[in-house]
């Protein structure tokens, strides 16, 4: 079984002062989640849809999938997390006490805010999930990368042909994923702000799918802006 773990837990600090977090503001003709829920509800290899929002957000969220979402493949909401690793530690145990879960599982986890994510990234997911257990979708990176410690001077700079971005899905076999989590140390945890890290830490491969330059994470108002004109440029080409 193919899970997709749509997170929509933050609240969008980055966006400016408005009450509504970026994955329920309106992007063309519906909200960002909607778009973001649909690229997976259709596509054949994921089985069910698991949507983590904030708790106060859980009734709109429902009336949202409602309205836009034909009855048919389950989509279900839950209460994402503090962190986006507590929404993740969420999703996992609301598989496991919900779904039947078995060493083929598989957990695709992926942004709500990252709408353009194409089918060709989800079923590369999957597939790389199942062979290696883990991966993450990166694009090679263009700019080059600068490192610095103190946030003044730079410590150090990459060499630019290994350097990558990461975007999302990020997706695992559940129960490795599970345990993987498990062996952490508080110190771990406290450092662990990316699920691939975890396995990194762990000397865990984790495979890279490639991602797409217009995968783009909404994070300032100025990403919603950018949105638009790709989703105008999409329906163009269509
Ligand atoms: N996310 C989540 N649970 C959290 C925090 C974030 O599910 N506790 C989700 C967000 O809803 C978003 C994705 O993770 O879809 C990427 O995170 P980010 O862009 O950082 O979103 P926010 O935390 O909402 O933004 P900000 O950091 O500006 O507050």
């Amino acid at each position: 079984m193919v899970i997709a773990a749509v997170f929509a837990g933050g609240i969008g600090s980055r966006m400016g002062n408005s009450d509504t977090p970026k994955q329920y503001l309106e992007l063309g003709s519906k909200p960002v989640i909607i778009h973001t829920i649909e690229k997976f509800f259709v596509n054949d290899r994921i089985d069910e849809v698991l949507v983590l929002c904030p708790k106060p957000w859980i009734a709109h969220t429902r009336a949202l999938i409602e309205k836009y979402i034909p009855a048919g493949k389950k989509v279900s909401v839950t209460e994402g997390g503090a962190t986006r690793n507590g929404t993740l530690e969420n999703a996992i145990a609301y598989i496991e006490k919900n779904y039947e879960v078995d060493e083929n599982t598989v957990i695709v986890t992926h942004d709500a805010v990252r709408p353009f994510i194409t089918h060709r990234i989800i079923e590369e997911n999957v597939e790389a999930a199942l062979k290696y257990g883990a991966c993450d979708t990166v694009i090679p990176a263009t700019d080059t990368i600068v490192e610095s410690e103190n946030g003044e001077v730079i410590s150090a700079i990459p060499n630019r042909k290994m350097m990558y971005q990461g975007q999302t899905p990020q997706s695992f076999r559940l129960l490795e994923l599970k345990s993987v989590i498990a062996s952490l140390t508080e110190d771990e945890k406290a450092v662990l702000t990316d699920a691939c890290k975890i396995y990194t830490i762990k000397n865990k491969p984790v495979y890279m799918v490639d991602g797409e330059v217009f995968n783009i994470k909404i994070t300032f108002p100025y990403d919603m802006k950018v949105a638009d004109t790709l989703l105008k440029g999409k329906e163009k080409d269509a």
